[in-house]
């Protein structure tokens, strides 16, 4: 009823992966998009702030928030065929991991390696998600957004959307856009990616020797579950930093001094170095301060270990940062969203 609801003083303790017990004034949870300019014109909503968010899955929350969460809970997918593409429109509520196995359910290809990603669909092009030699801004057509400073519905094509390696024009504009559906095309044919570490050999083990999409997504989903700790067992939002990219002059000169540095050259003659290797060696892995720490499975994940408040865990965060900058002189970034702190 309604198309949406809206709750006062709300706790947002199970609305973000990293379980930091932050509240929120007015939490506006959206089921129907075209409600959205009916909610956005609220006298409470237009004169505060405002925070989009999926499944919190990419966010660290050190504030109580003084103004409105807008949760997408819209839901629906609508896909047309055209010869061997399937054009497919999906709402931004929709959890990006159910949506991927429904491509593979329709004979679909070109999300297998990105199964398993917590969140929304509405979040996956914020940060253009990637995993495993894929990254989603390849098969998405466009990018449709409630404009809050024109105050209309927007289509961005992918060209506008700039995505690049975690990044995307949704990150530079936070207060701007709230993306309410993703468009896809989907190819029933592609060239599978194998080549990122491990894939071939997880489906050497599954006796698999002509993979199918599906089956790339299996090894992928084994490979996630042996690396990453899941949220469900220990707070955590994925990677907390990224890989940070280097020029070629700083990436040589790394690699001379620290032979075993894991690194990945480019193909702009810029590196991409592995922040879990830097932080590793910085000696951070399975570190804890209290209860904020990193995760002893992978260096780049943050964990709440129980009662950390996000000023603690972005405090450990910011140790960790000056640590890899002092030892290596290169310095991490945060990935997810550090709200209330910048
Ligand atoms: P949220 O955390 O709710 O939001 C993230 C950001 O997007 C916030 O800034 C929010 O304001 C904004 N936002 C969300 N929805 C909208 C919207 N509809 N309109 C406008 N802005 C919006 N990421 C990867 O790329 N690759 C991985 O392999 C990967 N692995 C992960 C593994 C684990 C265990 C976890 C916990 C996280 C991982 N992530 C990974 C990060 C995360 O899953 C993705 O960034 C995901 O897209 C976040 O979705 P969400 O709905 O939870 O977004
Ligand atoms: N490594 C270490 N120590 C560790 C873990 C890894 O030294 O504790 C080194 C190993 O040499 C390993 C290399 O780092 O081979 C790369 O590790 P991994 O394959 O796990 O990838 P990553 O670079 O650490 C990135 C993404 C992940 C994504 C994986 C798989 C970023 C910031 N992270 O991690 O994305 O799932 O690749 O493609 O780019 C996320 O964004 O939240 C996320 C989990």
């Amino acid at each position: 009823m309604g198309g949406y609801t809206l709750i006062e003083n709300a706790p947002l303790v199970s609305r973000n992966t990293l379980r930091v017990p932050v509240k929120v004034k007015l939490l506006a949870e959206i089921r129907d998009a075209a409600k959205l300019p009916e909610l956005l014109d609220f006298p409470a909503i237009r004169s505060s702030r405002m925070l989009v968010l999926g499944e919190g899955s990419n966010i660290l929350l050190t504030v109580d928030i003084d103004g409105t969460v807008l949760a997408m809970e819209t839901r629906g997918v609508h896909m047309e065929q055209d010869g061997d593409i399937a054009h497919i429109a999906v709402a931004a509520g929709e959890r990006w991991d159910d949506f991927v196995r429904w491509t593979l359910g329709q004979g679909l290809a070109g999300l297998e390696n990105l199964i398993l990603i917590p969140g929304t669909v509405g979040a996956a092009p914020i940060q253009n998600i990637g995993a495993y030699g894929t990254e989603v801004a390849e098969f998405i057509e466009s990018v449709e957004a409630w404009d809050r400073i024109e105050r209309r519905v927007v289509t961005l094509d992918r060209r506008a959307c700039a995505f690049a390696y975690r990044d995307s024009i949704f990150k530079h504009e936070p207060d701007r856009f709230i993306v309410t559906a993703v468009r896809f095309a989907l190819p029933r044919q592609h060239a599978l990616r194998l080549d990122y570490a491990g894939i071939r050999e997880e489906l050497e083990r599954m006796g698999v020797d002509k993979p199918a999409p599906f089956h790339v997504a299996e090894a992928v989903v084994h490979l996630r579950t042996r690396k990453l700790p899941d949220p469900a067992v220990i707070g955590n939002a994925g990677s907390f930093f990224k890989n940070p990219i280097v020029d070629a002059a700083q990436g040589e000169a790394l690699k001379h001094d620290h032979p075993e540095l894991v690194a990945w050259p480019g193909k702009d003659g810029r590196w991409k170095l592995s922040a879990a290797w830097l932080i590793e060696s910085a000696g951070f892995k399975g570190a804890r301060d209290g209860d904020a720490g990193i995760s002893n499975r992978h260096a780049l994940v943050l964990v709440n270990h129980g009662k950390a408040s996000g000023q603690e865990l972005w405090r450990f965060a910011q140790q960790v940062i000056d640590g890899v900058q002092s030892r290596f002189g290169v310095r991490l970034e945060p990935e997810p969203m550090v709200i209330g702190m910048t």
